[in-house]
């Protein structure tokens, strides 16, 4: 199987598993992330430390207020979106325009709160949850959908074996 979870047990365990997604979706030049969990979850939080490691130079915020916040200066365009404050009827417009982004070479789109999205969700995808337990301790659940997605989450999965 290509999906997994995993317990992290503090932020820095964290930045090891978002370190190796960017890695990642770096040699695979891209994907489609859906960010699932509760406010607070880690979610904004795992998407700051992939910028990061796509050594992405601006400050990236939660696009909470904007939908939508780009960046463009790491090794690959990086679209931030969060739906949390967008209506039940705006999604439907929107889905459209997030697999547009994905059909962008080289670029890696993030979507927190997809949670309206039932039908027509985009073939390629990994869907990420982050289960809040206390302090910093986390669970990260992936599952894939697609081929190419399929196999980025099986060598993210291999990668944190090599580790332990
Ligand atoms: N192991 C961990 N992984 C991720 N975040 C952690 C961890 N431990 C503590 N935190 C903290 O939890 C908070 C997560 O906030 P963050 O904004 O990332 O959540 P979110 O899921 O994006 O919430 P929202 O739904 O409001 O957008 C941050 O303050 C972060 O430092
Ligand atoms: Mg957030």
């Amino acid at each position: 199987m290509n999906n997994f979870k995993i317990n992290i047990k503090n932020l820095k365990q964290t930045e090891e598993l978002a370190k190796k997604t960017a890695s990642t979706i770096d040699k695979y030049s891209g994907g489609l992330l859906f960010l699932y969990g509760d406010i607070g979850a880690g979610k904004t939080t795992f998407v700051k430390i992939l910028a990061k490691y796509l050594d992405i130079k601006e400050k990236v915020t939660s696009p909470s207020f904007v939908i939508l916040n780009e960046y463009h200066s790491g090794k690959m365009d990086l679209y931030h979106f969060d739906l949390y404050r967008l209506e039940k009827e705006g999604i439907s417009s929107i889905i459209d325009e997030i697999q547009e982004y994905t059909e962008d070479e080289n670029s890696l789109t993030v979507v927190e709160w997809a949670n309206y999205f039932q039908d027509k969700l985009p073939d390629e995808r990994i869907e990420i949850t982050v289960d809040y337990a206390e302090k910093e301790t986390r669970v990260f659940s992936f599952n894939a959908f697609g081929i190419k997605s399929k196999q980025i989450c099986k060598e993210i999965k291999e990668s944190l074996k090599k580790v332990k």
